[in-house]
């Protein structure tokens, strides 16, 4: 029963530690396995534009990026069906956070 106990205790204590920093290194990880290869991992573009402070991107709203990343113009692929909303605020609050906003 104690085993059990501290076991149910530990386990609480490493997913509270996931929840405290789980946002902005969430957007910062997703953004690494997901755009960072068109982006690059410092928002200074590549094959796609850059995205950083800046940048068009920087100036256009969270409506228009969340746009961008599920129908995916020109070259970028659409993310609306590997992607749920969730994942794509993230994605926008790791942006604005790099940009500075
Ligand atoms: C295969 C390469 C590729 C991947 C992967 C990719 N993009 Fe893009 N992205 C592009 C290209 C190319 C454009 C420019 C599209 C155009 O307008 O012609 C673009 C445009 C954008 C824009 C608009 C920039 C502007 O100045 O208008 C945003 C925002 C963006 N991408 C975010 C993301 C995010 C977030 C991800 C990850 C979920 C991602 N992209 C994944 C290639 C990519």
């Amino acid at each position: 029963m104690r085993v059990v106990l501290v076991a149910i205790m530990l386990m609480t204590v490493v997913l509270a530690g996931c929840g405290e920093s789980s946002e902005g290194k969430y957007g910062e990880d997703l953004f690494g396995t997901t755009c960072a290869h068109c982006h690059g991992s410092d928002l200074a573009g590549g094959v796609g534009p850059p995205l950083g402070a800046g940048s068009n991107a920087a100036s256009l709203s969270d409506g228009q990026i969340a746009g961008v990343i599920s129908v995916g113009p020109g070259a970028m692929p659409a993310f609306a069906n590997r992607l749920t909303g969730e994942q794509v605020d993230s994605l926008i609050d790791y942006l604005r956070e790099r940009q500075g906003s």
